[in-house]
């Protein structure tokens, strides 16, 4: 079985992150979010994955390389435009040939990763196999409706949802697909909906079966699923403290890489500090995942993302619920006038007190 990742698309609802770098590649838990999607591949015994790449190629495949450090065999497959999940399984038709394979969109999260659902596929080899998990929010997902364990309906993003069970971003299909994608149309958003073409394989009677996902599942497309998938994960931290520590107090599940330094520092876990960041005179509390090169002095942030090389320095109120992006520094603006100073890219989000 070979596996396709989606690491294209435009990631708006992350916008102004994903004006300069891939959704996908926002670290989780100081991991990049794609990277668990491959190695869950691994973990189910797949070891050639085909990803799917689209303007942000190029990040995409120097972060991923060739695949060996995942110990799989990674082929990037370029789609000019994001039109459609259905769209990214047809430009990959060469590459997947007559086999069964595993999707994956690329910024997903399942905790449990995939194996008992590829070893269910290999041995009773269905059409095709959809994952459903009940949402409060059925409405910003594909929604399936089932009768007596059968899929009778699938709806992309329906307005009245008839059901509360969502489509979780993994699926796995024979090459019977292929028939399918083809034989759809781009819907109302322009796209070619997989769950179209999943439509369009029911009406064919081929054998579509449902599973309910029953560990955490988490689509992060937006602020507020990424950071509480940062906070499920690191749930599971252990404490493993490396880097250097000075008059600081280190509570809980703390990890702190080497080669980085702190000093009269209070850090409270869970929290995730990469290697070479300075953090000075400051308190980091639960649910933080500060990524590699961060600066933080006389400041405080708490239930975070800050990614690389970003600087956070003399602020008078804790930082909480944020998504910080690379190389950004927000400080005390001194001098008078007493104001905000702000140099901020489009689409950003400020809150302040
Ligand atoms: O997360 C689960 C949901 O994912 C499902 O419930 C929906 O049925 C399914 O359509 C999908 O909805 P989203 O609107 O969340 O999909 P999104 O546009 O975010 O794309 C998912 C991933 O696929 C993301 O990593 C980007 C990538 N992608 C997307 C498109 C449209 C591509 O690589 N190429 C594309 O053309």
């Amino acid at each position: 079985m070979k596996g396709l990742i989606l690491s294209g698309g435009a990631g708006t609802r992350l916008r102004p992150i994903t004006n300069t770098s891939a959704k996908q590649l926002v670290p989780v838990a100081n991991k990049p979010i794609l990277f668990y999607g491959l190695e869950a591949m691994r973990e189910a015994g797949i070891d050639e994955v085909g990803i799917v790449v689209g303007d942000t190629h190029a990040e995409v495949e120097a972060a991923v390389g060739d695949g060996r450090r995942f110990g799989l065999r990674v082929t990037f497959i370029r789609q000019t435009a994001p039109l459609g999940l259905a769209h990214a399984v047809l430009i990959a038709e060469d590459y997947l040939g007559h086999e069964p394979f595993v999707m994956y969109l690329g910024d997903n999260l399942l905790k449990d990763g995939i194996v008992p659902f590829v070893e269910y596929f290999k041995s009773s080899a269905p059409d095709a196999l959809i994952l459903l998990q009940h949402v409060p929010d059925p409405q910003a997902y594909g929604v399936a409706e089932i009768v007596e364990g059968r899929v009778v309906r699938l709806v992309e993003k329906p307005a009245a949802p008839r059901s509360d069970l969502a489509l979780v971003g993994v699926y796995l299909f024979t090459s019977k697909v292929f028939e399918s994608v083809r034989a759809i149309s781009p819907s109302a958003r322009g796209e070619l909906e997989i769950t179209d073409a999943i439509q369009h394989m029911v009406d064919r009677g081929l054998q579509v079966e449902p599973r309910v996902v029953t560990g955490w599942w988490k689509d992060t497309g937006k602020l507020e699923d990424m950071l509480e998938a940062n906070r499920l994960i690191l749930g599971t931290l252990e404490r493993d403290v490396r880097g250097e520590t000075i008059d600081c107090s280190i509570e809980g599940p703390v990890a702190i890489e080497a080669g980085s330094r702190l000093t009269r520092c209070t850090v409270r876990g869970p929290v995730t500090i990469g290697h070479g960041c300075e953090l000075t005179d400051a308190f980091v509390g639960p649910y933080t995942a500060i990524y590699h090169g961060v600066v933080v002095d006389h400041a405080e942030i708490e239930h975070s993302i800050i990614l690389a090389d970003s600087r956070i320095s003399g602020l008078n109120a804790r930082v909480c619920d944020s998504l910080i992006g690379k190389d950004v520094t927000i400080c005390r603006a001194e001098g008078r006038p007493l104001a905000y100073r702000f140099m901020v890219g489009d689409s950003s989000r400020i809150g302040v007190v």
